[in-house]
């Protein structure tokens, strides 16, 4: 099968398309054909080293953590799951024609498989900051980088948990937030002074998903440290504030309360681009670049 794999830390050069053999599956994993997986940016964060700190590669490395397909071989001691069934979920070097996954949930026939392909890590991560932040109904939730992949999530969980949302982007991706469901503005200098018109009884509490440096200016905003969370700014306890990390907790529940939440029609997700597994590293390169709305998703 074809598979995207790299052999050292580097750039988007290091990614090789390689012919391997397809993986078994271990005890409680099963083997997917992959319909979809979702680009992330630990993608090209681990690619880079920049997880060497806590996470050595064992080369050759595969890609990708997330993907939806059919499954076509089932490791042992798994129950309910059968060879024939789409699933998505949490797994392994998912960017390739098979690949194993750890944590599924069944997909339903009205979610596309290449919108499930990209849900696992972004809604995770979504449903695990806004519980940790202990963020209630009724209450202002002030997100940075609302327009990626994880703010998208975030607003529309916070929408459906009866929290209002302010959430920053460039101007040009507004109507994209109003339609999630969020009040937007812009990110960068002077932001406290935008913000607090749009939130007159005051912000309650505030993510930070950008990682730009801002958490100094967060807890000013909430004027309480532990009332600000970010999932990707590594000196945010350095400040008093709290980081929130992998790995997934309860990754089938809230893959399945996703599911059923998407069948309703109370949540989307918007895919700026799909790539055939030949142009992963394009596919990365975009991501890198920090401006992507929603998500991309490879489709072998
Ligand atoms: N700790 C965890 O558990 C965890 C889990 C998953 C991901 N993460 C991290 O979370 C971060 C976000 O991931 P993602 O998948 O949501 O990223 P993403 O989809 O690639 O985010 C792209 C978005 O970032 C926005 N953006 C860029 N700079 C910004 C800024 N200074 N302020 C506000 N928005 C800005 C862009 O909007 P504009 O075009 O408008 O600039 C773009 O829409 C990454 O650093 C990732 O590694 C952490």
């Amino acid at each position: 099968m074809k598979a995207i794999q790299f052999s050292r830390y580097g750039g988007p050069e290091v990614l090789d398309t390689v012919e391997i053999d397809p993986p078994h599956p271990g005890p409680g994993e099963l083997r997917i054909k992959v319909c979809a997986a979702g680009v992330n940016p630990s993608d090209w964060k681990r690619r880079e080293g920049q997880y060497r700190a806590f996470e050595e590669v064992g080369f050759p490395s595969g890609v990708g953590v997330e993907a939806s397909g059919i499954v076509d071989e089932v490791g042992p001691g798994v129950a309910s799951t059968f060879v024939g069934d789409a699933v998505f979920g949490y797994g392994r070097a998912t960017m390739a024609e098979h690949a194993i996954l750890t944590h599924w949930v069944h997909k339903p026939d009205d979610l596309p498989f290449e919108i499930a392909g990209g849900l696992p890590v972004i809604s995770e991560t979504a449903w695990r900051s806004l519980d940790e932040l202990g963020v209630q109904a009724g209450e202002t939730l002030l997100v940075s980088d609302a327009a990626g992949g994880i703010g998208s999530a975030v607003i529309q969980l916070a929408r459906i948990r009866g929290i209002t949302t302010i959430g920053t982007a460039s101007p040009q991706k507004h109507d994209y937030l109003k339609n999630l469901g969020a009040i937007p503005t812009t990110y960068g200098p002077g932001l406290a002074d935008r913000v607090r018109p749009l939130a007159p009884e005051g912000i309650d509490a505030a993510l930070d998903v950008a990682g730009s440096g801002i958490i100094p200016e967060l807890i000013a905003l909430t004027g309480d440290p532990t009332r600000v969370l970010s999932v990707a700014d590594f000196a945010a306890e350095e400040y008093g504030a709290r980081f929130s990390h992998g790995p997934p907790k309860e990754p089938e529940r809230v893959l399945a309360d996703v599911a059923r939440l998407y069948s309703m029609g109370q949540f989307r997700l918007h895919i700026e681009r799909s790539f055939p597994l030949e142009q992963t590293a394009e596919a990365q390169t975009i991501s890198a670049a920090g401006r992507v709305t929603g998500k991309l998703i490879i489709s072998p």
